[in-house]
């Protein structure tokens, strides 16, 4: 062989390499359109947006939980292409096979949706596309959802640590949550295992610490009962240890959710933590973890000055900023130092003086200072979005609430903690325009964070399920 074709051999090898990278690329691409988490503007951690969209696990030799990105286009692409056996004869197939074949189709539908960009598909569920990442692609995977997820939720165990939580105050998600969850009515409950998708352990992080909990931060109780509740159900059913816990999700507001999840090894790297307290640097992983909202309820109803209103939307609003709290954490001593009582056009107080009302300043301030406390979620979040007030997010390592499907940047602004200083010169240099299109979307993704009592389609309780079955999603197992 002379050095000619030699060559002419390496630059055909080359040209399939180049040529079979373009495919793998085209695939990873089609595949993974919808699971769109990166937010450039954040500083958190993300993994490399493909890793992080593509992440399936399967449960191989000794059951343990191994990561294969590979899986889900495969499985994608297997959906499309070929005529699944499944339609002629279903009673032959395994139940748990059922599931999964159902959940392979439900992927497929979902990133077909994702890239029709006809909006008459979903503008009467979802009328204002902007404030998606993939308006489409979400209207599917939530119709999908309402169609087949079922979560079966574990019956052992008294309330009120177990079957019961908070339904009023600062962490009021959590019992909400828990209440709606072990409603019979519940249309996404089962309580056949075989039929189910996740796995539910209703235990109340709040009330452990609130029944548990001897002072001294000794979370030690609190893991112990944990550790307790899950080798309980893995002793009395086989689901827990079929998997290591990854299709198990626990659901916690308390600020010590995550330090009681490390009770055990595969609750905290393995299963899903539905969380408010989501601090990327302290463990929290948006692939596989969600974030709650955290949503405060004076007496079980949002403050009568924050409800939908006229009055709110036409209150004029004669500050540019605005804050009251104390100073806890990292980045409050900061924002206090520099903008304590300094300028009149932006409040900022460590306490409020008592003959000031709190709300009346969020309903008279344009943009609303949430910055991290001891704990990077604040209800503040929550409270500007009912206030329209728009949120000024000035945390490190905080994954917001709904990030899977919401664009922040279109209804909150995002500042670097490094920024602080410059705050007013970058609230004034956001044009009146941009402004109003904030307030707008603020106004259209209010309802996404809101509890009804019943829930209402696409509020905060359903977007949290629905977080939870993209999780789900993600997850094949074999
Ligand atoms: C797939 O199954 C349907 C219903 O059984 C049948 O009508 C159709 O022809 C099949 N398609 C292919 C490609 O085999
Ligand atoms: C969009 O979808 C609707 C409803 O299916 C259909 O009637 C309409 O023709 C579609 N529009 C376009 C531009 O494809
Ligand atoms: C699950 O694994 C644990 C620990 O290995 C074991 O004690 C338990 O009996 C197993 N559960 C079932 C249902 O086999
Ligand atoms: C999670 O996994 C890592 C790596 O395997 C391990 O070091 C860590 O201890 C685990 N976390 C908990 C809470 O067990
Ligand atoms: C997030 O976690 C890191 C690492 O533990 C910690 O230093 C930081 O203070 C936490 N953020 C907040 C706001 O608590």
């Amino acid at each position: 062989m002379n050095k000619f074709q030699n060559r002419v051999t390496r630059c055909g090898f080359m040209w399939i390499f180049i040529g079979s990278i373009a495919l793998v690329l085209l695939i990873s691409l089609c595949s993974t359109s919808f699971f769109d988490y990166s937010l450039q503007k954040f500083e958190f951690s993300f993994p490399e947006e493909n890793e992080l969209r593509r992440n399936v696990y399967t449960a191989g030799e000794e059951n343990r939980v191994v990561v294969d990105s590979r899986h889900v286009s495969q499985q994608i692409l297997s959906v499309r292409s070929t005529n699944s056996s499944l339609q002629s004869k279903p009673e032959k197939l395994n139940r748990r096979k059922l599931v999964e074949d159902g959940l392979a189709k439900a992927r497929a539908s979902i990133l077909k949706a994702a890239s029709n960009r006809n909006t008459t598909l979903f503008n009467i569920d979802l009328p204002n596309p902007e404030i998606y990442r993939n308006p489409s692609g979400l209207h599917r995977s939530y119709l999908e959802m309402e169609k087949r997820f079922k979560v079966y939720v574990y019956e052992e165990g008294e309330p009120p640590l177990v079957h019961d939580g908070p339904c009023k105050s600062v962490y009021a998600v959590e019992g909400r949550f828990i209440t709606e969850m072990e409603k019979k009515t519940t249309k996404f409950r089962t309580y056949d295992s075989d039929q189910a998708h996740v796995y539910f352990l209703p235990f109340s992080v709040t009330w452990l610490v609130r029944y548990l909990y001897e002072g001294n931060y000794n979370v030690k109780p609190l893991r112990t009962f944990v550790s307790d509740y899950i080798r309980l159900v893995s002793t009395n059913h086989p689901f827990w240890n079929r998997t290591n816990g990854a299709d198990h999700f626990m659901l916690a507001c308390h600020d010590w959710g995550p330090l009681t999840s490390r009770a055990n090894k595969d609750l905290f790297n393995t299963s899903i933590r539905v969380m408010c307290n989501a601090n990327s640097s302290e463990g929290f992983n948006p692939k596989k973890d969600v974030t709650l909202p955290e949503i405060k309820l004076y007496g079980g109803e949002v403050d009568p000055k924050l409800r939908l209103s006229k009055s709110l939307t036409a209150s004029p609003r004669p500050y540019l900023g605005f804050f009251a709290g104390g100073v806890h954490g990292p980045v409050r001593p900061i924002l206090l130092n520099h903008w304590k009582q300094r300028d009149p056009e932006m409040p900022v107080y460590e306490y409020l003086p008592k003959h000031l009302n709190y709300y009346d300043f969020m309903r008279s301030s344009k943009f609303c200072f949430c910055p991290s406390g001891y704990e990077v979620a604040s209800p503040r979040v929550t409270e500007a979005i009912y206030s329209e007030c728009i949120p000024v997010i000035l945390s490190v390592h905080f994954v917001l609430p709904f990030t899977d499907v919401l664009r922040w940047e279109t209804f909150a602004v995002l500042v670097d903690v490094s920024e602080i200083p410059r705050l007013k010169e970058i609230l004034m240099s956001i044009s009146d325009e941009k402004y109003e299109w904030l307030k707008r979307n603020l106004r259209d993704v209010r309802r996404h964070f809101e509890l009804n009592d019943p829930p209402k389609r696409f509020d905060a309780f359903h977007l949290t399920l629905h977080s939870i079955w993209l999780r789900r999603l993600n997850l094949k197992l074999t």
